[in-house]
């Protein structure tokens, strides 16, 4: 696996594969990885002789006060998984690479991005789709792989390709957990120990509500009321936000009559999780 920081070595790289007709599969991601974000890359080398994983913690996706100067970084630990995982090619820029001087372009995907965590994380979801559109830009990737975890930026990563006719396919990959439940994500290294037993408690409740609806519950309230119950068992989880959308719109319903998406966050102490399932239809 060879590593570049530069958008020129990144293109080179790529359009000598190109032209011997590999299929190129793309990875973005923030680094700090864990076995989440090689199932992405799992599933790319399915998707394509060569697989390009990008390593860059994104400023623009980062408010005021949330943890860009904390964001975990170790590219050592990184490149060594990314090899043993059968990544072809790393590229982690510096800021500068990404957003050299005079760059001016911010990518706003209205509707899907603006209710949800695109409302309590302003210009959250403009970051990502900022950087997604560059990154697809300098790759030119057959295939992007995304996580469910983050349903939300699958659901603007999908307007954004259909939006600007980008030929990519956006393949999404379910969301990887510990045995426990909880959902693999850099910033469980936040926790403490006493933090990480209580974690779980978000899936279990995430569970519950999708097994009332399951008995045959509909309304959006009462499978809601569930989950809100089901948090409140472990004190120590704070509620930050609970949505019941549908799965595609990313808009709310009040009944659940088609795939819904159930997606929350909570805060433990510092940290901010966020989990989701998708049900029904
Ligand atoms: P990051 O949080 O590093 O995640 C990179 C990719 O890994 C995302 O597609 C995310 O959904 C996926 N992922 C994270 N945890 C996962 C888990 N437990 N199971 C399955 N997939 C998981 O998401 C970002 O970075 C950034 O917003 C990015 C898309 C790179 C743009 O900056």
């Amino acid at each position: 696996m060879k590593t570049v920081s530069t958008a020129a070595d990144l293109r080179n790289a790529v359009s000598a594969w190109r032209e011997k007709g590999q299929r190129i599969a793309l990875v973005p991601t923030m680094g700090a990885l864990h076995a989440g974000h090689l199932a992405l890359v799992d599933q790319a080398r399915r998707a394509a002789g060569k697989v390009v994983v990008s390593l860059f913690v994104n400023p623009k996706q980062f408010g005021p006060g949330e943890d860009f100067e904390r964001y975990p970084r170790d590219l050592e630990a990184d490149a060594e998984k990314l090899r043993e995982a059968g990544a072809d090619l790393l590229f982690a820029p510096p800021v500068a690479e990404m957003y050299p001087p005079g760059f001016a372009t911010t990518v706003h995907v209205a509707g899907v991005s603006e209710g949800m965590e695109g409302a309590r994380r302003p210009g959250h979801f403009d970051g990502v789709a900022t950087v997604v559109a560059r990154l697809l830009g300098l790759v030119l990737p057959d295939v992007a792989v995304f996580g469910q975890k983050d349903a939300q930026q699958c659901a603007v990563v999908m307007r954004l390709a259909a939006d600007l006719g980008l030929p990519v396919e956006i393949r999404v990959v379910p969301t990887v957990r510990e045995s426990d439940g909880l959902a693999l994500s850099s910033r469980n290294a936040y926790l403490t120990p006493e933090e990480r037993k209580a974690a779980p408690a978000l899936f279990r409740a995430l569970l519950a509500a999708q097994l009332v609806h399951e008995l045959g519950e509909r309304k959006a309230a009462k499978v809601l009321k569930v989950f809100r119950l089901a948090i409140e068992t472990e004190p120590r989880l704070v509620l930050d936000a609970v949505d019941l959308v549908d799965a595609v719109t990313m808009r709310p319903v009040e009944t659940i009559d088609r795939p819904v998406l159930l997606a929350a966050a909570v805060k433990l102490g510092r940290t901010r999780l966020i989990d989701n399932l998708v049900f029904g239809g």
